[in-house]
């Protein structure tokens, strides 16, 4: 089997209930990504994007900002460990990156430390009144900044932070419901290891989460292959297709991975 192979899934909670009418969409802007959603991302639904270093996580994300942000939605890119300083000056070299975006506020980086500083949340877990008082800063921000696309790279390193399980659970399910009531369609970025079995560091976040995308590397003969997989996707029909990607400076190009090549394996 190509990719990760996670465990099981679990029976995933529904936490609004099948939708009875076509959902409006989140056009990514993202072509390939796009017409394999069937139009693009539900509007307010949370995504992982799931994937071991290097795969592409934080490319994608910030080509879905930028190209919000071209249609007119604004967008916000919540940094936890890069500083978003050094993710601008990385991006310049990607001919769809647009600095008049950055600086006319329609795109917007804020690092999560600094919002850490800020509410005074210096010890090392954050305890579940923190917690709340992160997610409201987060929402007030959301709400006062008009932002329609979101991502947050990554809930993994968040969730160091976060000791439970349940608060994990309790986080995102949250996190979920306010952007989903705000019509805010978010990227949560995730960290895993090929080997992990799952799409999360700690495996709650993928039951919650309305959709998953899984990005790893394949070995071709030498050669690295970039491969993306929708896994889920409420509210939508999609492909279950794999996908070679491959960054370039005009954006995330995607095209069918052609399967039975008896050199590749995952990696
Ligand atoms: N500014 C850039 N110009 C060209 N290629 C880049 C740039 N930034 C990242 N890449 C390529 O994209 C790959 C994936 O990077 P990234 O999106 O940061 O992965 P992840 O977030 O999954 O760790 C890098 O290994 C590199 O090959
Ligand atoms: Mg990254």
């Amino acid at each position: 089997m190509e990719g990760p192979a996670p465990a099981a899934a679990e029976p995933v909670p529904e936490r609004r209930g099948e939708p009875a009418t076509v959902l409006e969409r989140c056009v990514t802007g993202i072509e390939g990504l796009d017409n394999i959603l069937g139009g693009g991302i539900p509007r307010g639904n949370t995504v992982l994007i799931a994937g071991s270093v290097g795969t592409g996580k934080t490319t994608l994300s910030l080509e879905f900002l930028l190209r919000g942000a071209e249609r007119g939605e604004r967008s916000l890119f919540l940094s936890v460990t890069e500083a978003s300083g050094k993710l601008v000056q990385n991006l310049s070299t990607f001919e769809f990156f647009r600095t008049d975006l950055v600086a006319d506020g329609s795109l917007v980086f804020v690092d999560l430390p600094v919002v850490y500083e800020k509410l005074g949340l210096e010890r090392e877990e954050l305890s579940s009144d923190e917690l709340d008082i992160l997610l409201r800063t987060i929402r007030d921000m959301v709400r006062a900044l008009g932002v329609k696309r979101l991502v947050l790279d990554s809930l993994t390193s968040l969730c160091y932070r976060i000791r439970t399980d349940e608060q994990i659970r309790e986080f995102v399910l949250r996190f979920g419901e306010e952007m989903s009531a705000i019509g805010c369609t978010s990227l949560l970025v995730s960290e895993i290891t090929p080997t992990q079995g799952r799409y999360s560091t700690r495996g709650v976040e993928e039951a919650i989460v309305d959709g998953i995308v899984l990005l790893w590397n394949a070995r071709r003969r030498g050669d690295i292959l970039r491969v993306l997989q929708i896994v889920k996707m409420r509210g939508s029909a999609h492909s279950h297709a794999q996908y070679v990607i491959e960054l370039t400076p005009i954006g995330l190009l995607m095209t069918p991975h052609l399967k039975g090549n008896r050199n590749e394996e995952e990696g």
